[in-house]
């Protein structure tokens, strides 16, 4: 047996006071799960409650947060020090919550429809969708549901597993429409809590979105959208003058060649925000890597993907990849972009790399320190769409004096800065408190819609890694050039 300390969370609506964490300090076998460890706790104090059923992670009844992640209790191993609350959804008692009214919007099947089975394709992406044991971790981690009418996650899984089936009846695109489809801003939070790993952006929303969007029930500011990019290639509209008048096609290292790397520069970057690439740009010359921009790309295709409006993508993906096929490695600044070569392309004839990944595999010169409380904020696209969450934060820690703030969605993505931008404006304001609470004096981020969106919603300087490492090598070079032992100029 061992002995270990929880921290459990504790409330009671009645009392009128607010949640506390309560110690228990319980006994438990080798490999105990946190299930075992509350039902340890539970035999101190019976008034604690919590809910289970199965204890094998088959009902979804024991869905809770610990340390701040949704898990299923029975499934997670304990540790000594664990943080146990409920999940962030209206709380009935200590860590039980309140999903009746979620649950009551997952539509079921309407007996009808061609009346036939499904056949053996059909039955594959159905089984994708049906492993959900109405958990509720995904609704209570989706920031759509935070701050809109969305059904929610698993009710849009739902209405797309019988969207499918032909045995249903109901119109589930135009229910999918009601319930708020296009709220979802593709944060990829959902997917990461579910203990079924059920991919529900990809394989349900967007799929619904493809479908509405061939029913015409498309957001026309999305329509737009796709209309700028099938006659310019460019998802944003020229405001500036765009990096690629800007560059030259390959632009060599300051020193000897470590690297080479073939720029997807993305919409964002090449028409809006062109100094970040630039700053980008010279971090890996710097670097000693050789930086080549193939002019022929064109959008990568993510605003289309994400919105269903596929008409022009595989022109878009035959564009690029003829471009970029001469080039072994592929390098992207944008996350957006980044995760849509990745995942969304198929097989590549060359390897995509995140700015990030590239600057760890090759290494990086120190910068110079810089007196800056900064903190960052993770791309959805970026962190779960890439999995890339240590590889910023250390460039920034050589910096800056690094503060964490929780890891959520700015409301940029998805179609819903554009599509739904009161939804957008909602969760940039939550991003506003977030960083307000950090003390930080400047928010950095890797990705051109986060950066471009937040800059709207703190009055803070809102800065990309690349041009935060920038700052720390003209600080080290002035440091150099004042020093006593360097000839001066
Ligand atoms: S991707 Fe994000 S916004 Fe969309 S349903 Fe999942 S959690 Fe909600
Ligand atoms: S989709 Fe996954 S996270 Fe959401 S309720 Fe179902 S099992 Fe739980
Ligand atoms: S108790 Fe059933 S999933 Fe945990």
């Amino acid at each position: 047996m061992t002995e270990l300390t929880i921290r459990v969370s504790r409330f009671d609506p009645v009392s009128g006071e607010p949640a506390r964490l309560v110690p228990y300090t319980v006994e438990v076998h080798e490999g105990a799960r946190v299930l075992n460890a509350l039902h340890a706790a539970h035999e101190q104090d019976p008034t604690l409650a919590y809910r289970y059923c199965c204890g094998s992670g088959q009902c979804g009844s024991c869905a809770m947060k610990v340390n701040g992640k949704p898990v299923l209790a029975c499934m997670t191993p304990v540790a000594d020090g664990d943080v146990i609350e409920p999940l962030d959804l209206p709380v009935v008692r200590d860590l039980v919550v309140d999903l009746v009214p979620r649950l009551q919007r997952i539509a079921a099947l309407v007996p009808g429809g061609e009346g036939t089975l499904p056949d053996a394709e059909t039955v594959d992406r159905l089984k994708e969708l049906c492993d959900c044991i109405e958990c509720g971790s995904c609704i209570s981690v989706c920031p759509a549901v935070a701050v809109t009418d969305f059904s929610g996650p698993t009710a849009m899984r739902q209405l797309e597993r019988l969207s499918l089936d032909p045995r249903d009846a109901g119109d589930r695109i135009a229910e999918a429409d009601r319930e708020n489809l296009f709220a979802c801003t593709v944060c990829h939070a959902c997917y990461e809590a579910c203990p079924k790993e059920i991919r529900i952006p990809g394989k349900a929303i967007e799929r619904l979105r493809a479908e509405a969007h061939r029913r015409g029930l498309s957001i026309p500011r999305h329509v737009e959208v796709a209309d700028l990019v099938r006659t310019t290639d460019r998802s944003v509209a020229r405001t500036v003058t765009p990096l690629f008048e800007r560059v030259d096609a390959v632009m060599e290292p300051y020193g000897p060649v470590r690297g080479e790397v073939a720029f997807f520069v993305g919409c964002m970057y090449s028409m809006r925000l062109p100094e970040t690439a630039l700053d980008a740009i010279e971090v890996l010359r710097r670097n000693g890597i050789r930086v080549i921009i193939p002019m022929e790309q064109v959008c990568c295709g993510s605003p289309l993907i994400r919105t269903g409006q596929l008409e022009e993508l595989a022109r878009l993906k035959k564009t690029n990849i003829d471009a970029f096929r001469p080039y072994p490695l592929v390098m992207t600044t944008c996350a957006g972009c980044g995760m849509t070569l990745k995942t969304n392309y198929g097989e590549l004839p060359f390897r995509v790399m995140d700015i990030n990944e590239v600057l760890t595999e090759f290494g990086i010169e120190p910068p110079a320190r810089l007196p800056l409380t900064v903190t960052y904020h993770d791309p959805c696209h970026l962190l779960r769409g890439q999995g890339i969450s240590e590889e910023p934060r250390a460039f920034i820690r050589q910096v800056a004096d690094l503060v964490e703030m929780p890891a959520r969605c700015c409301g940029s993505g998805g179609g819903v800065k554009s599509g739904k931008p009161e939804e957008a404006d909602a969760l940039g304001e939550l991003r506003r408190e977030a960083i307000a609470a950090t003390g930080a004096e400047q928010v950095i981020s890797s990705c051109p819609f986060c950066e471009f969106h937040i800059q709207g919603h703190t009055d803070l300087p809102v800065r990309n890694v690349a041009s935060l490492l920038l700052e720390g090598y003209r600080k080290k070079d002035a440091e150099t050039a004042g020093s006593p032992d360097q000839p001066s100029s």
